[in-house]
């Protein structure tokens, strides 16, 4: 076939797909053709505006190395990742609402036992972290493996900080008998996403702010379950209801309660006051997964 115009084309090129062994592929490139020819149509692209598109991926690709990822921020500030999370999340009752994994994550946090202090040595409002991990029909989850990391008081991840030569702020904990962990750490802050690259143009072109609320990150991970990706968000929080990436639910916020020098709730001294969270954590069977 030859002759391709703005009205046929479209139709060619699935075509072209045509022989794709896997199924999923080819229906995922046949729509992929379709809704980029409908959207080449829709804003009918002039050649600069079209380079341009194409020099802003591949800004977006070069900023990307093993501790910044750019791509993660644009499927965030597209909303795109909180949609892919949404429709890969439809919960039973009792089950923790999903958020956002974020581009700060680090596998291989150091490993803690509980009452363990993640600062690090950074300074800011003490925090005791207080959660318990159950199945979303509440029986208590001994041994999961929760994954914690968060901001510091200036509102970076240890990732971003050049005058770090060890983690902060991350760790991770195991469950005990009773399905609980807790640890000490700093009130986390609010924190504009990297704006420095081509999201940050996006963002600045758009008059959109790139702030976040507080919030600890937490990743659960149990046999049986569904690993859980979610945070906790801070109350009270001024950027609650514009957050840049879509990720806050109300079922995610708690507050993060200011207390009285004294005692921890693990017994320990405090001279200064101190803030208190406590979440409970529901996982999804895996089995409500594949029966869906
Ligand atoms: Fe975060």
């Amino acid at each position: 076939m030859r002759d391709f115009d703005e009205h046929n084309i479209t139709a060619a090129v699935i075509d072209r797909f045509a022989n794709t062994p896997d199924p999923r592929l080819k229906r995922i490139m046949a729509s992929l053709v379709t809704h980029l020819h409908d959207f080449i149509r829709d804003v009918e692209p002039s050649f600069s505006e079209w380079e341009s598109a194409i020099a802003f991926l591949t800004r977006t690709g070069q900023m990307c190395d093993d501790k910044r990822q750019e791509f993660i921020l644009l499927s965030d500030t597209l909303g795109a990742s909180m949609l892919v999370d949404a429709i890969n999340h439809r919960l039973p009752a009792g089950a923790t609402e999903t958020t956002v994994l974020g581009p700060f994550f680090v596998q291989n946090a150091p490993i803690f036992q509980n009452g363990a202090d993640i600062t690090g040595g950074l300074a800011g409002e003490p925090l005791f972290v207080e959660a318990r991990i159950t199945a979303a029909d509440g029986a208590p989850l001994p041994g999961a493996v929760v994954d914690v990391w968060q901001s510091d008081d200036d509102g970076f991840y240890d990732v971003q900080r050049t005058d770090l030569s060890a983690a902060a702020l991350r760790g991770q904990f195991r469950a005990d008998s009773a399905g609980k962990i807790w640890f000490r750490t700093i009130q986390p802050a609010p924190y504009p996403i990297p704006y420095d690259g081509p999201v940050g143009d996006m963002l600045r072109a758009t008059e959109r702010h790139p702030w976040r609320p507080a919030h600890v990150h937490f990743m659960i991970a149990a046999p049986g379950y569904e690993t859980l990706v979610t945070h906790v968000f801070s109350a009270g929080d001024e950027y609650l209801d514009s957050d840049a990436v879509f990720g806050v639910k109300n079922s995610l916020i708690r507050d993060f309660t200011r207390q009285p020098p004294g005692k921890l709730p693990d017994g320990s001294d405090i001279a200064t006051p101190w803030r208190h969270l406590t979440y409970d954590f529901g996982l999804k069977p895996l089995a409500q997964q594949q029966a869906a």
